[in-house]
């Protein structure tokens, strides 16, 4: 039997990539799922019937699956990957937030249509697909839900030239930390993904760099490896694992820091003088040094 019977997922982006792979997996531990996707190019444009492959494959291999064509970036979007849940399977436990664009430009160049659509697709549609699924959870008391959503290291560490996508990832691992405080009472986590895998997304970046990408790279390094963690996650043993960050890829998972003061000075009476500050900083500065080597030491891959 497998982890996820019984339950209902929603996978938005789900028509290839990460997101399918995510769709396939839950599909073979026993969800049923609702694969969501506009089919669009990269940089969010155009639309295809994408996710009906998907279907195709989830049933050929002897799956339940429904396919969703609506944006997450539009508020009727979302709340008709909620009803398609109803509709189809009678219920909803698992949203996975997956699907994204790209349209990376230095800020020099970047356009506010640029700007709109990557904040829209990535941070509004959060938004878009969450608010809906956590007024089913609360309107009919359903505990034990899941929701998975995708950052990534441009935002949580910086990556020159996605300001637009650091913005919205940054922004959807605090999205993330608020739905688990929101959701918590309903037994519902939320958790934050920080994947690395060879995609379409991913895959032109290497061959800029003039890196052949063979058959060899997408077996080690493919979005197959992303669904794993996520499927565990969306399962009974996952209870209580809330406000996350799970980085993976490439055979590796690993827990990422979350903000948090690491050292401070407390003033007794008055504000800061600038020569005190002088002192002060250097020695703030200098604790969080300490602090990232001390987490780059215990972040050596242990090989199992
Ligand atoms: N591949 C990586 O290494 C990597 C790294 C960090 C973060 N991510 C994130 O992981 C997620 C999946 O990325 P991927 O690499 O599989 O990319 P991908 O381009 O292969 O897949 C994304 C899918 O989302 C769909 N989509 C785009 N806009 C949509 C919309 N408005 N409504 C519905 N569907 C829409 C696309 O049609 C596409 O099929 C994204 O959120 C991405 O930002 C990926």
């Amino acid at each position: 039997m497998g982890r996820l019977e019984g339950k209902v997922a929603v996978v938005t982006g789900a028509g290839r990539g990460i997101g399918r792979e995510i769709a396939l997996l839950m599909a073979s531990q026993g969800a049923k799922i609702v694969v969501n996707d506009l089919g669009g190019n990269t940089d969010g444009t155009g639309t295809a019937m994408i996710a009906d492959d998907v279907v195709a494959e989830i049933r050929a291999a002897g799956g339940e699956a429904a396919s969703n064509t609506d944006s997450v970036a539009d508020v009727a979007g979302g709340e008709a990957l909620t009803q398609c849940a109803l509709d189809n399977f009678g219920g909803m436990d698992i949203l996975v937030n997956n699907a994204g664009i790209l349209r990376d430009r230095t800020i020099f160049k970047m356009s506010e249509a640029d700007w709109d659509a990557v904040i829209a697709v990535h941070l509004k549609g959060h938004y878009c697909c969450t608010r809906p699924f956590a007024n089913y959870i609360r309107a009919e008391n359903r505990t034990g839900c899941r929701i998975i959503n995708f950052s990534s290291v441009s935002g949580l560490f910086g990556n020159f030239g996605q300001a637009n996508y650091a913005a919205a990832k940054a922004g959807i691992a605090g999205f993330s930390r608020v739905m688990a405080l929101e959701l918590a009472k309903y037994g519902c986590t939320s958790n934050t993904i920080s994947p690395g895998a060879l995609t379409r997304m991913t895959i032109p970046l290497r061959e800029n760099r003039g890196e052949k990408v063979e058959e060899d790279d997408m077996a080690s390094g493919g979005p197959q490896h992303i669904a794993p963690i996520c499927a565990w996650i969306a399962g009974e043993e996952a209870a209580g694992i809330t406000g996350e960050i799970f980085h993976t890829g490439r055979g590796g998972v690993s827990i990422m820091q979350q903000p948090k003061i690491i050292k401070q000075f407390q003033k007794k009476t008055g504000v800061w003088s600038m020569s005190e500050l002088d002192e002060i900083v250097p020695d703030l500065v200098a604790a969080k040094k300490a602090n990232a080597i001390a987490a780059n030491i215990s972040a050596e891959p242990i090989e199992v």
